[in-house]
């Protein structure tokens, strides 16, 4: 696998069509209204890392024939991203996103939501426009997936007890179910068979499981300035995450008080902070899950290693490399 690669390397065959897909979401959120116009440029802007629209042109580029319908379904996946990254920020109350300040901390939770439906509305339009039965059926369910996902989440925050199996429903849900779409979208679009489908399906989704490992890791100790977005927030929901449940696991023999105390109410103070990033990296877990992160990607690239050429192969590994890798 690619040792990290940068998103400038990453992108470099797929720039003019990933300049096509900011076209058709700036058409697509286009407001006459300018404080809508301006709420939507401030969620949809600049500093996202375009990953999935990414991942839908290189599948579509790998799967052997990219046509225009592309463009538009990557567009689509990105607004339902962005629309549930608007009320992400609602839930998990977090101020920055993307380096600059989240609409909810900008205006206010009751705008966000309702931004986050705008931008949701119109990502159904443009799917509409597609005129797929299949990519509307497909991204519809997704996007109730991913919903269910966040429910879920919130559903079981505060247990320190939450299980390995929850935690994978939980990000197979709200992550990676929308990367594993919209790579057998991807794939459907260009005409491959059922099989091939499938595959691209599978590489999709193991790596959206590896993202969101790896998102969680910086999320206890990624730098803020260099992500770009509040981090701590998921000790702050009291949100059981990989590290923290590999963690705990390792707590066996020792007093787990202050571990399950921070869960169950939430960090209040630096010293949990402190105490629990000390746990984290004397207990070694970051590493363990980065481990299985790297195993999710491994699982991704085998299944799409026998339907494609090495010319197609590398770009999709050097995804990987770079899902792993990843600082920001
Ligand atoms: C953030 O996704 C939400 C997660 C699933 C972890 P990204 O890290 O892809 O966010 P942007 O699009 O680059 O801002
Ligand atoms: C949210 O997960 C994933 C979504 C479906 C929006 P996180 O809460 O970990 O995402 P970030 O860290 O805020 O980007
Ligand atoms: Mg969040
Ligand atoms: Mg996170």
């Amino acid at each position: 696998m690619s040792q990290s690669p940068t998103l400038q390397d990453l992108y470099r065959a797929i720039t003019p069509d990933l300049a096509g897909v900011e076209s058709e979401i700036v058409g697509a959120l286009h407001s006459e209204t300018p404080e809508i116009a301006e709420m939507a440029a401030c969620a949809s802007g600049h500093g996202g890392k375009r990953m999935r629209p990414a991942m839908v042109l290189l599948v579509a580029r790998a799967a052997g024939a990219a046509v225009p319908a592309h463009t538009r379904l990557a567009a689509v996946v990105e607004m339902i991203h962005l629309a549930t990254l608007v009320h992400d920020d609602v839930i998990d109350d977090a101020d920055l996103r993307r380096k600059r300040r989240t609409v909810k901390a900008r205006w206010n939770r009751h705008d966000a939501v309702l931004l986050g439906d705008i931008i949701f509305a119109r990502a159904i339009r443009l799917l509409a426009s597609m005129s797929d039965e299949r990519s509307m059926v497909t991204l519809t369910s997704a996007l109730s997936t991913v919903c269910e996902g966040e429910i879920l989440q919130n559903r079981r925050s505060h247990d320190p007890t939450l299980s390995e199996a929850t935690y994978y429903r939980i990000i197979d849900a709200k992550t990676a179910e929308l990367y594993a779409r919209g790579c057998e979208l991807a794939a459907w679009l260009a005409n491959c068979d059922q099989g091939k489908v499938g595959a691209f399906g599978v590489f999709g989704r193991e790596l959206g499981l590896a993202f969101q490992i790896t998102d969680d890791v910086l999320d206890l100790v990624g730098d803020e300035s260099e992500v770009g977005k509040s981090l701590g927030t998921d000790l702050v929901g009291g949100k059981m995450t990989l590290p923290l449940i590999l963690l705990r696991q390792r707590l066996e023999d020792q007093p787990r008080g202050t571990f399950d105390r921070v869960i169950t109410e939430g960090v209040v103070n630096e010293d949990d902070v402190f105490a629990i990033g000390d746990l984290l990296r004397r207990h070694q877990v970051l590493d363990d899950a980065l481990t299985r992160a790297r195993d999710h990607v491994n699982a991704g690239l085998s299944a799409v290693r026998a339907a494609v050429d090495d010319d197609a192969y590398a770009p999709l590994d050097a995804l990987g490399g770079f899902v792993l890798s990843r600082t920001l």
